[in-house]
């Protein structure tokens, strides 16, 4: 018998609008915080977003130090660089401002004040004992929805590994998303950051683990991106595209975090640890194929997704609309002017055992509608290349 208990978890708290950065003061206020951390990258600096931020804490009157230096795949000893100014500076409350990176990084931050040791330490589930300071996440990209999860993906450069934090302590406790500040997102970042908040919803959707609350924010997410990703790409400043992507992204975000991802995210971690591919061109690449997969184990579900993105179903055939989910994917992906095939991606056909091995070692393979073997996972990466 399916059951029909569920549970949803939104930790954070979500200030969303054009021109709603000029709320950061006093929300800040409102933590009694005596010195902010701005934590970010030195993309956000050079765009003059940074400055942006910085702005509005000197109108405060609030104390400041900023990190600056945040690459993308935040790794431990970053973090570990971070955590050790903010001691010395009295941090009490940390700004995350820019992609998935930045906001990550802060959340490692936080973990390592609170708890010390190792963060791989804590990679997994829950592991984490202690909350730790407030923080606030600023997303500029859309997006990971990073602002409102509970995960952050972290590197082990050494090793040559990428690892998750999953804890409710890891969730910021408010995030700030106005949709000026993505507007100077370059086109490439915009649809590669755009597919992986499609990658969200529609594995959030068709997840083992999904629910009520979760469907309807996932099918509106992929709804809104099918619709406004090819417009935020090719005319970045269209504030109507971009308020609609950060919009569909944080939805999609809110679903995720209660249902876990599925294969596509599973191959797009080790996709990124062998080839160093962008985790959203990753997805962007495999989503489809990974659909394709997918859809006998699920047709009335990716019926339904096709539906979302606008396709009118036949209704005759199940599967004949099941099919036209993953059609559609791949027409955004080219709309969008990314690429469809790994090997146009930088990847290489001999290391494909090895992405399949790892990705077959993925959490998230156990919340995908449709088993997967090793074998298939290299038959699928073989689609792909
Ligand atoms: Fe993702």
């Amino acid at each position: 018998m399916l059951s029909t208990n569920f549970n949803f978890k939104l930790p954070t708290e979500i200030e969303f609008g054009v021109g709603s950065l000029q709320k950061l003061s006093e929300r800040i206020t409102a933590f009694q915080a005596s010195k902010v951390m701005v934590v970010t990258d030195p993309g956000i600096a050079k765009a003059g977003i940074l400055e942006k931020i910085t702005k509005v804490l000197e109108q405060a009157q609030l104390n400041y130090v900023v990190f600056d230096q945040v690459e993308s795949d935040p790794s431990t000893k970053t973090i570990a660089g971070i955590s050790d100014l903010a001691k010395q500076e009295g941090v009490d409350l940390l700004v995350a401002v820019g992609g998935g990176s930045s906001i990550d990084a802060a959340k490692g931050t936080r973990v390592l004040l609170a708890n010390g040791r190792k963060l791989l330490d804590y990679a997994g589930l829950n592991k984490v004992k202690n909350k730790g300071i407030p923080l606030i996440a600023i997303p500029t990209t859309a997006g990971t929805g990073s602002e409102v999860t509970i995960f952050a993906v972290l590197s082990e450069l050494d090793q040559d590994l990428k690892f998750t934090i999953g804890s409710p302590y890891l969730a910021p406790d408010l995030a700030l998303l106005d949709p000026e500040l993505t507007l100077l997102l370059p086109p490439t970042m915009t649809a590669a950051t755009g597919l992986d908040a499609l990658t969200h919803a529609i594995e959030a959707f068709t997840s083992l683990a999904n629910q009520p609350i979760c469907d309807v924010l996932a099918l509106e997410a992929i709804r809104i991106i099918y619709k406004y990703l090819p417009q935020a790409t090719t005319n970045g400043s269209n504030l109507e595209a971009r308020t609609e992507m950060l919009k569909a992204q944080l939805l999609a975000g809110a679903a995720f975090n209660n249902t876990n991802l599925g294969l596509s995210h599973a191959i797009a971690s080790p996709l990124g640890g062998h080839f160093h591919i962008p985790h959203g061109v990753a997805n962007a690449i495999m989503l489809s194929y990974v659909m394709k997969f997918n859809v006998p184990a699920a047709p009335e579900k990716y019926a339904r997704v096709a539906e979302a993105m606008g396709v009118i179903l036949c209704g005759k055939d199940i599967y004949e609309d099941a099919y036209e989910a993953p059609k559609a994917v791949a027409k955004l992906v080219e709309l969008c002017g990314l690429p469809s095939k790994l090997r146009d991606a930088g990847a290489t056909e001999e290391k494909l055992d090895d992405v399949a091995r790892d990705a077959l070692k993925s959490g998230m393979l156990k919340f995908n509608v449709r088993k997967a073997s090793e074998k298939q996972i290299r038959e699928i990466l073989q689609d792909a290349f």
